[in-house]
């Protein structure tokens, strides 16, 4: 298995990916995600692409995408609260179903480390959904810490 930079005739590929990660939002918070993968999410890969700030990596297991992520470097100016940040963070992240548990993940996850050491990046940064415990177990095992929480209650 090889991991790399996406090429844009796999973004359909991508696609399919990003599709099993919005099915499991939407299945774990329906007040929040909208069903199914309509043309707007789909087409919304092609921002992604098209954006210098972005890329997509891919796990290639012998010509089959079986993973993919989105990275995204972020700088946020200095408020009148925080320091000014500049961190690399990934925005969106799936191994397809049928090749979890194989380390697919933990090695995009390798691929990411060294592409944010070699472009001096000193953080990286994610967030996610509190249902998704599978997701929080891996990204524990991987060697990320909780640094913030969101709370919410329904009235
Ligand atoms: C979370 C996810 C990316 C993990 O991918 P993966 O390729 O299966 O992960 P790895 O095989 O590299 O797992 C490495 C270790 O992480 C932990 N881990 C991974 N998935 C886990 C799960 N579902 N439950 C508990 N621990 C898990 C284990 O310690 C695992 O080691 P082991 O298999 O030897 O026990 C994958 O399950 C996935 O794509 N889920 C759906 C999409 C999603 O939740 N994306 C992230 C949030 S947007």
């Amino acid at each position: 298995m090889i991991i790399r930079f996406a090429k844009e005739n796999e973004l359909e590929r991508v696609n399919e990916l990003r599709k099993q990660v919005n099915d499991l939002h939407v299945a774990g918070k329906p007040d929040v995600f909208k069903p199914g993968f309509g043309p707007e999410l789909r087409d919304f890969i092609n921002v992604i692409w098209n954006d210098p700030t972005e890329n997509i990596v891919v796990a290639d297991d012998e010509g089959f995408i079986c993973g993919f992520a989105v990275i995204n470097h972020i700088t946020k100016p200095e408020s009148p609260f925080m320091k000014e940040r500049d961190f690399l963070d990934i925005d969106e992240f799936c191994v397809d179903e049928e090749h979890r548990r194989k380390g697919v993940a933990t090695a995009m996850i390798e691929f990411i480390k060294d592409f944010a050491k070699e472009n001096g990046f000193r953080r990286i940064e994610l967030n996610m959904w509190e249902f998704n415990q599978g997701a929080l177990a891996f990204y524990e095992a991987a060697g990320f810490e909780t640094f913030r929480r969101y709370m919410e209650m329904f009235l």
